[in-house]
């Protein structure tokens, strides 16, 4: 009989998470408080009283980009919201509605927010009645200056000279490192002699009209390289 281990590996950790405060509606028990879905340990539950409505809430010190989260929790049907803790009630995007069958059975969600908002709070809310059952929350964000990032983690920053998704693509040999946008690969400035949005065109001076009085008109002939 084989056994096969399944190893999560989970892409944020409690450790990096960045200055943050927990809260929950209510406490069940003395020892089942709002800190223990971020404690790295996933058999440690924040549980609430039971009731309708009742939430778990996370404040961070700084505005992040929310792509989705990890959420461990118990059955019950949930709303997943991210806020603006300046304007809570009209700064609110719903990630995800949540509906999990069975009371008792701890469910592994993985939440998405699309598009990923900036904002600095995150809701938890158990919609209908019973108690919220947390036993972990694993976040992935995007940095705030971020235009693009990872399916999984932080952000993508290309270096000067690749562009894509994934940074896969050179910048155009033409185009001015530092001036080649990571997203597009378009280039604000170009080498001498190229041209094209992303530099891509090499150019060759072709003809020179002279023209009496008047100037020189130069026509350039471009290539692709
Ligand atoms: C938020 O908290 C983290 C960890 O405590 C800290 O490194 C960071 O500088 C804080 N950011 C702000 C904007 O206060
Ligand atoms: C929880 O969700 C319900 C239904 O969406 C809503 O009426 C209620 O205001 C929410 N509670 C909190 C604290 O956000
Ligand atoms: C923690 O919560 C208090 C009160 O809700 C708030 O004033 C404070 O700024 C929060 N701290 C962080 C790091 O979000
Ligand atoms: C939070 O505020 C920022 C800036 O005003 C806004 O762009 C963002 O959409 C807000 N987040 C939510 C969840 O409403
Ligand atoms: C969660 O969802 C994201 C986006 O759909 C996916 O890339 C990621 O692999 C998922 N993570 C887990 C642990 O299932
Ligand atoms: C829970 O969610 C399911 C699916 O959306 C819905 O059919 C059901 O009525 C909800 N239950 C309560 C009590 O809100
Ligand atoms: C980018 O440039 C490197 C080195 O010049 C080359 O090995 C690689 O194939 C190029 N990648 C693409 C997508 O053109």
């Amino acid at each position: 009989m084989m056994h096969f281990i399944f190893i999560l590996l989970f892409v944020f950790t409690v450790l990096s998470l960045p200055g943050h405060n927990v809260s929950q509606s209510s406490v069940d028990r003395a020892l089942d408080g709002p800190e223990l879905p971020v404690d790295d340990e996933v058999n440690t539950c924040a549980v609430t009283q039971k009731g309708v409505n009742e939430y778990w809430r996370i404040q961070f010190n700084q505005t992040l980009t929310v792509k989705g989260m990890l959420l461990r929790l118990k059955g019950g049907n949930y709303s997943v919201e991210v806020r603006n803790s300046s304007n809570e009630n009209d700064d609110r995007q719903i990630c995800d509605l949540i509906y999990l069958p069975f009371e008792t059975v701890a469910y592994l969600e993985n939440v998405s927010c699309k598009p990923a908002v900036p904002m600095d709070v995150i809701m938890i809310n158990r919609t209908n009645y019973g108690s919220l059952t947390l036993c972990d929350f694993q976040l992935r964000v995007c940095d705030i200056p971020c235009e693009l990032c990872t399916l999984e983690d932080t952000c993508r920053h290309c270096d000067d000279f690749h562009y894509g998704p994934n940074c896969e693509n050179n910048c155009s040999t033409g185009c001015v490192p530092e001036s080649c946008d990571e997203v597009t690969g378009e280039c604000s400035t170009c080498l001498v002699a190229y041209s094209g949005k992303q530099c891509q065109l090499k150019c060759k001076q072709k003809f020179t009209l002279i023209l009496e009085h008047i100037s020189h008109i130069f026509l350039y002939f471009c290539f692709r390289v």
